[in-house]
């Protein structure tokens, strides 16, 4: 039996841009995923995910692709739990060249779904991790990451750039640009995160976004704009300058508010944030609904957050500089 853990994620800055090729920071988070992956004597796999959302559900399937699970979950759950897991499995039997292997998988979550916190990210990259060593094969981060974003992209359908993988095996700031990710050396961020309790579609809103790109020339301009400002934000991380990053967070939720991601709930705790005097705060993700991220080093952010009609939940999550980690 073996046990990996793998931090989810939000983007300083950058989402939606980077799927054009410009830059992105991700950082990891406090808030983990915890994959435990157990060799069986058959070749089926048994997928266990009690802590994805609120509503366990444990689901067994075959590793013949054909037999969908019966069970009665919201797709995004059963996603999470087939595609995603799937892929993952599928890589690990690939690097340790057991092509057959059968596991009991379990999974415990921090993470919510879906919320633009990189949670399928870090289920795969732990799973990654826990399979390829039940199997006797232990993989280095960027290799992990290599791997997680190739099961991302299967499961997105193309999708997804490397920045959730790459954030979340590796851990700390990171730059993703294209296929060229590289650390940040950041100091410590005080991450203040509320969470509308909701999720957005992220396929959906990545196609809008790219329909009024395709359609306005200003929206392009949006874009490259974004990119502009990750290049100035990157060096306001390095400098440690947190007045600096919150006021281009700001920006940024402006400039992803133009692009049609943002939603009301976003906005208001968003706002919410901004008025207990956090530095700055913005959407994290695809928006649509989901979490936003403040920095605030006070705990007025947090209190805050929890008085907004819209938030469900406010926590501090601190840079996690850890990336994927063996817990078994
Ligand atoms: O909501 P998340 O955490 O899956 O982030 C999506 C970020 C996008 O830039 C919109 C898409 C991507 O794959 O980078």
């Amino acid at each position: 039996m073996a046990t990996s853990s793998a931090p989810g994620k939000v983007y300083l800055f950058g989402e939606h841009a980077v799927v054009y090729g410009e830059p992105a920071i991700p950082c990891a988070i406090e808030r983990r995923a915890t994959v435990t992956a157990e060799r069986r004597s058959d070749d089926r796999l048994r997928v266990d995910a009690m802590d994805l959302t609120l509503d366990g559900f444990t689901v067994e399937y075959s590793s013949d692709t054909d037999e969908t699970p019966d069970i009665d979950v919201p797709d995004s759950l059963l996603s999470a739990a087939t595609g995603y897991v799937d892929g993952a499995i599928s890589q690990a039997r690939d690097a340790a060249g057991a092509s057959d292997a059968g596991f009991e998988v379990t999974i415990e979550s921090e993470i919510p779904l879906g919320a633009g916190l990189g949670s399928s990210a870090a289920v795969v990259v732990a799973a990654i991790d826990a399979a390829s060593r039940e199997l006797g094969t232990d993989l280095d981060s960027r290799e992990i990451a290599a791997r997680a974003y190739e099961v991302e992209y299967d499961v997105q359908n193309g999708q997804a750039s490397r920045a959730d993988t790459f954030c979340s095996a590796t851990g700390g700031a990171v730059r993703v640009e294209g296929s060229d990710c590289s650390a940040i050396d950041a100091p410590n961020l005080p991450f203040v995160i509320g969470y509308d309790g909701g999720a957005g579609d992220t396929g959906d809103l990545v196609s809008g976004v790219r329909e009024l790109r395709e359609r306005y020339g200003f929206a392009a301009d949006t874009i490259d704009a974004i990119g502009d400002l990750v290049r100035e934000g990157e060096r306001a991380l390095v400098a440690s300058d947190l007045e600096a990053l919150g006021e281009l967070m700001d920006f940024d939720h402006g400039l992803l508010s133009a692009l049609g991601v943002s939603a009301r709930s976003l906005d208001a705790m968003v706002w919410a944030a901004r008025d207990a005097g956090a530095f700055g705060a913005k959407l994290t993700g695809a928006g649509g609904g989901g979490c936003i991220v403040a920095l605030d080093e006070s705990e007025e952010t947090t209190g805050a957050l929890r008085h907004t009609v819209d938030c469900a939940e406010a926590f501090r999550a601190e840079l996690d500089t850890e990336g994927v980690r063996k817990e078994a």
